[in-house]
């Protein structure tokens, strides 16, 4: 094309691509360049304000090593993450959130009714409840992972006060599809805010902390994974998480409990239970792979 246009670029775009574009690639080229180039005759972008997203993005890139991905937490903080996650998730099930950079593979076995509390300071929390079909069926042959921060709402794998595992662990659930543990309660944290995504953040008036959280990947045979987390509803950041993770199917309550003989049987609990200690219940449903 020879005469290039603010009208015309767009399509100059598209009719340059050659054949040996799959059809994916270029659908997903056309509606990106297409909406790059609506913002920016939309917003009529200065100059300078192009060079500030390329500085951006630039600084993004030198803080990002092999322990910290900022283009990660961007994407995080934009919401981007979430909503990939959102559009490839079923309609039904329990939602998904994100993954988040914590996981680390190899988390020790925990039975059902077994013990993550151990030495770790806060009340102690049961959590319990079963692992489902749409339809209530109990789903057999689940297992679950389970990552929390502790109560100075650090993981293990960046607080070296930590164990390499602690407040981890994988349970094999049982035919009946229940599962339950002994644990305490996270505590809320700040995303990484010492880099250009919290230059972002602090620019925009946003802040960086995500309420505290439970992380869960649920998988069973003839079943969608589920990479997911669950939030308290008293938590003072439940309106405002960082990255954008809540969904209320995923907020449950801390119930108190003054009377140990509310502990349910057959449960280990670490050290002695204090009073009062909470119990919560959740519930998974799995939708067919
Ligand atoms: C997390 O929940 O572990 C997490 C998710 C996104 C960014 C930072 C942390
Ligand atoms: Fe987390």
């Amino acid at each position: 094309m020879r005469n290039v246009t603010k009208e015309t670029i767009t399509q100059a775009f598209l009719d340059y691509s050659g054949p040996e574009t799959t059809p994916r690639l270029r659908f997903i080229l056309e509606k990106l360049v297409q909406h790059l180039h609506d913002f920016t005759r939309e917003t009529n972008l200065t100059h300078d304000e192009w060079r500030k997203g390329l500085e951006l993005l630039q600084k993004t890139g030198e803080i990002t090593d092999l322990e910290r991905n900022e283009y990660v937490l961007l994407s995080d903080v934009l919401g981007l993450s979430s909503l990939v996650d959102m559009v490839n998730s079923p309609d039904s099930g329990t939602p998904s959130s994100v993954l988040g950079p914590f996981h680390i593979r190899g988390a020790p076995d925990l039975a059902v009714g077994g013990d993550l509390k151990k030495d770790n300071e806060g009340a102690t929390v049961i959590v319990q409840g079963s692992v489902q079909t749409p339809d209530g069926k109990p789903v057999k042959g689940a297992e679950i992972e389970i990552w929390q921060t502790a109560d100075n709402g650090l993981y293990s794998n960046i607080d070296e006060n930590q164990s390499d595992f602690n407040l981890r662990g994988h349970m094999m659930v049982g035919e009946d599809g229940l599962y339950r543990f002994t644990t305490i309660r996270p505590a809320p944290y700040t995303v990484p805010d010492d880099g250009p995504v919290g230059e972002l953040l602090h620019a925009t008036g946003r802040q960086p902390w995500r309420p505290s959280h439970l992380h869960f990947i649920v998988t069973a045979p003839g079943f969608r994974t589920l990479v997911t987390e669950v939030f308290p509803s008293d938590d003072p950041y439940i309106d405002q998480d960082a990255v954008f993770g809540v969904r209320e199917q995923l907020i449950m309550q801390y119930v108190e409990q003054t009377d140990l003989a509310n502990l349910p049987d057959g449960l280990e609990v670490g050290k002695e239970v204090t009073l009062p200690f909470y119990t919560v219940d959740f519930d998974f449903i799995l939708v067919p792979a």
